[in-house]
């Protein structure tokens, strides 16, 4: 017989669906009682009948040969299809959230939430950056602010004003590194205030530069915010595409409508005769966005403008908005506003399954 500990450790090897997290770990499981048959009590987020399917079937796999009664509680279904996490917005004066995740680090997801961000205040549209990558913060220096301090009023924060785009970001907040031993729970809350405790505008839209992964950055935001849409990052090597597929069934697994997919460092342009070469490959994203039902934005090649313009704080789509690149992220930039458009006419986003978890005792909190 299995004790308690031991069936812990065993329900530690069942993933929740679409995200890198157990079960155990994301605190969703409530309760456990050794016995023939076990008895487990599971709590999740999501309403998604198929997701109790799925998790019964892997925690019966897990405990074989050992039989268990596995009660999985959900959350109701509003009755209504609703453009808000279960009435749940503490952001309400931002009309759209695009989530820019990716399944990989490093893939250039802040530089593609940055550049897309610039771009789309190109096109007239209020903007602003919130950067949700508690650990590694990377938006303030690639828009130059490292030294920018927010301006107080009262108990809460003004974002800071930089290239047309308002931003805000833990890195303005924290001395370097600071945050880096903090808990799952700490991060939720984190990003919660970033949110809500930020003097943020009438924003048309709110770009939000997720950490590398799918775990409790992502969770949290799709729970406090309604997300419109999301928006994958990926490199064109096959052994990166999997990674994407990781992150795009996030975003179906929370009900997030995929915007579409920037292949980034899609060939190299080389600067000394403006011809373009394959590096890591180019155009292997196609097949994997037909899958997903879902469109690429843009291919941004390679571009030693591209780094530079992040570690210097001088962003290619703002100082040489005239380059090759810079117009490949206008162009995506274009389509995502179209996208978003043809999402909320269809009544936006149905991420209402995506229940909020008890404040400060959240689901998340190992
Ligand atoms: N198209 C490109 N051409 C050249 N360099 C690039 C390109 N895209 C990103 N980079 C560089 O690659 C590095 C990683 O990019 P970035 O920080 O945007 O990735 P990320 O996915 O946000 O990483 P993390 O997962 O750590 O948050 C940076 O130095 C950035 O300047
Ligand atoms: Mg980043």
């Amino acid at each position: 017989m299995l004790n308690k500990e031991e069936i812990l450790k065993r329900l530690k090897g069942v993933i929740y669906p679409g995200f890198e997290k157990s079960i155990v770990d994301f605190g969703f499981v409530k309760s456990v009682k050794e016995g023939d048959p076990i008895e487990v009590d599971v709590e999740i987020v999501s309403s998604n009948p198929e997701m109790v399917k799925e998790l019964k079937e892997d925690i019966k796999r897990v405990l074989t040969p050992h039989v268990a009664i596995i009660r999985i509680a959900q959350p109701k279904i509003p009755d209504e299809k609703s453009n808000s996490v279960s009435g749940k917005n503490i952001a309400p004066q931002i009309k759209n959230f695009i989530m820019v995740s990716s399944g990989k680090g490093g893939v250039g997801k802040s530089t593609t939430t940055l550049n897309l961000a610039i771009s789309m205040a190109k096109l007239g549209k209020k903007v602003g950056i919130l950067d949700a990558d508690i650990y590694g913060p990377n938006i303030p220096r690639m828009l130059g602010e490292t030294q920018t301090q927010p301006q107080v009023i009262g108990n809460k924060l003004k974002p800071i004003l930089s290239h047309g785009v308002e931003m805000m970001s833990m890195g303005v907040l924290m001395e370097e590194g600071a945050s880096l031993i903090w808990r799952g729970s700490m991060i939720m809350k984190a990003i919660e205030q970033l949110l809500k405790d930020v003097l943020w505008s009438e924003l048309d839209i709110l770009f939000l530069d997720m950490p590398p992964g799918t775990g409790d950055a992502q969770l949290t935001l799709a729970q406090s915010v309604p997300v419109t849409a999301g928006v994958c990052v990926t490199t064109p090597q096959v052994v990166a595409l999997d990674d994407s597929k990781r992150g795009l069934d996030m975003f179906e697994k929370l009900h997030i409508p995929i915007a579409g997919i920037v292949e980034n460092m899609s060939g190299f342009i080389c600067p000394d005769n403006g011809k373009e070469y394959d590096i890591f490959g180019k155009g292997t994203t196609e097949a994997i966005a037909k899958d997903y039902n879902t469109q690429i934005l843009a291919e941004i090649p390679i571009e030693p403008a591209v780094r530079v313009g992040g570690d210097s704080g001088k962003p290619i789509s703002f100082y040489q908005s005239e380059s090759i690149t810079a117009k490949r992220y206008e162009e995506a930039a274009k389509k995502l506003w179209e996208e978003i458009e043809k999402i909320n006419n269809d009544g936006g986003a149905d991420n209402s399954a995506i229940q909020p978890v008890m404040d400060g005792q959240s689901a998340c909190s190992k």
